[in-house]
């Protein structure tokens, strides 16, 4: 047993009643957002482009049936014809199909675009939404290459209008709370951070069999998946990134198997391969995805063995910031369990935060009984799951703060972030939850010098990629 696993017991949890309580406090509010405001009165008119998985459920779906009664969907766009004919169902939504693009926005004129595609691709849609004078959402990560990412941030310049980057992450319970810590500076000026995310061989093997496994498609997990945890670096950090080295290997997936199959469905290695995966078990991808391999020949359970496979599946980041701050990264995609650690070293101690590791969750479960039993005597336990940060000082004590668990949805982060887009853009924002193309660019600027550290052997700074200049404190 470590030795702070001895010290914890029912008091010395921060029970979330105060400043980091579940609701008001840790929650985000938000500041005006003109550009994506909606007319009284008047449903805002959204078009969508990328009727894939995301596209119909969270940004589809899930978007009419909460917000129905102030947005409708005018048109909605992809380039494999049935799964748009199918999305469009799925959503539920009353409006137009096109395969093309600009025939969408020139016929339904939206107010805003949705940009659910590839990510390779979002810079087309993005470019020509502004340039049609219409705001944009686009789901991460903005764009896959600095030389897209120039165009978007010059599209925006000359457009007046707004790029919104979907970093649900931040919203998230337990990256709020620690948010919250960081902006009270509970341990003094942080000078270090250790982030490290552990995919598991579940999720972290999805990766490498759709397009995902392609750099010229994903720009590689640093940019696909390593947006999100950058983008919570800079936004905790609130400092802008200057220099990235790194490392990184494919070495567990692709080529590096001793057999491999054409696809999971009817693979001659089904019995052997402990990643055969069973499509047909799940008729919404059956629907989406298999019914509409005969328009594009994207195949969805393809085999994570090919040899096409050209992304890292193994990934070591160090990055030193504006403010001095620097951090080391690491993502891992064939973890026994999916979770991830981070810390937080500051002058008078240090933040620590954890997911998913498998003795805390037990630990957890022991604790909340305990507490539960004492508090509730002969009523039923009201439901005690919770995550955790810890706090400890220099030369002090420790303190174990609860943050109420919000399972799915990326800890409640999806929800509060549909609510800023569509419910209430102009609420206040007292911890910048919100993330312009700004912040969407310096997310993905690090995994592009994260890769090109990799393929070049040497260190990469920020400032070589686009025009803009680090800044010591965050800009909007
Ligand atoms: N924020 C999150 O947590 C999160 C989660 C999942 C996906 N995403 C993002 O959402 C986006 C979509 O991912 P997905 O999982 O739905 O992928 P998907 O493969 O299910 O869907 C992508 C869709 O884009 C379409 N498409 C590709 N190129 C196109 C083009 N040139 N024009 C029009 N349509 C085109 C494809 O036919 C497909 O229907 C990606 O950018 C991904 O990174 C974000």
């Amino acid at each position: 047993m470590l030795p702070y696993q001895k010290k914890i017991n029912r008091r010395s949890f921060i029970e979330k009643s105060g400043a980091l309580a579940a609701g008001a406090a840790i929650l985000p509010s938000f500041v005006p957002l003109p550009s994506f405001a909606r007319e009284a009165g008047k449903k805002k008119r959204i078009a969508l482009v990328g009727t894939g998985i995301r596209g119909t459920t969270f940004w589809g779906k899930t978007v009419l049936e909460n917000y129905g009664d102030i947005i409708e969907f005018v048109g909605l766009c992809d380039i494999n014809p049935g799964r748009l004919e199918f999305g469009k169902k799925h959503i539920g939504a009353n409006c137009p199909t096109f395969t093309d693009f600009h025939e969408m926005m020139t016929t339904t004129k939206p107010d805003m675009l949705i940009v659910t595609t590839v990510d390779a691709t979002h810079h087309e849609f993005v470019v020509k939404g502004l340039e049609m004078g219409v705001d944009v959402l686009t789901e991460k990560p903005m764009t896959t290459d600095e030389v897209k990412c120039q165009q978007i941030l010059d599209a925006e310049r000359k457009s007046g209008k707004k790029v919104i980057v979907g970093f649900n992450y931040r919203y998230g319970t337990q990256f709020t709370g620690l948010k919250e810590l960081l902006v009270q500076e509970k341990v003094g000026r942080i000078t270090s951070v250790d982030f490290h995310w552990y995919l598991n061989t579940y999720h972290g093997a999805s990766y490498f069999r759709r397009w995902h496994g392609l750099r010229n498609k994903s720009g590689t997990l640093l940019v696909h998946k390593a947006s999100h945890h950058f983008d919570l670096l800079n936004w905790f950090i609130d400092s802008d990134p200057v220099e990235v080295v790194a490392y990184g290997g494919l070495e567990h997936y692709g080529s590096n198997h001793s057999f491999r199959g054409d696809k999971c469905r009817g693979c001659q290695y089904q019995e052997e391969c402990k990643f055969h995966w069973d499509i047909t078990k799940d008729k919404f991808l059956m629907d989406l995805y298999v019914a509409n391999e005969k328009h594009d020949g994207y195949i969805r359970d393809n085999c994570l063995w090919r040899d096409e496979i050209d992304i890292f599946d193994k990934m070591a980041v160090q990055i030193k910031y504006a403010n001095d701050v620097q951090v080391s990264y690491s993502l891992t995609t064939y973890s026994p369990y999916e979770g991830y650690r981070i810390a937080f070293n500051g002058m008078h101690g240090r933040i620590d935060s954890w997911e998913g590791i498998p003795w805390r969750s037990d630990e957890q479960i022991n604790q909340a009984k305990l507490h539960a039993q004492e508090m509730n005597q002969n009523k039923e336990a009201e439901n005690e799951e919770y995550d955790e940060i810890m706090v400890t000082q220099n030369f002090g004590d420790y303190e174990l703060v609860k943050v109420p668990k919000v399972r799915g949805g990326h800890g409640g982060g999806d929800k509060r972030l549909h609510d800023k887009i569509f419910r209430n853009p102009a609420m206040e924002d007292p911890l910048k939850h919100s993330a312009g193309s700004r912040d969407g660019a310096m997310a993905i600027l690090i995994g592009i010098a994260a890769r090109k550290s990799i393929d070049q052997g040497r260190p990469i700074r920020i400032e070589e990629l686009t025009d803009l200049k680090p800044s010591v404190k965050r800009l909007d």
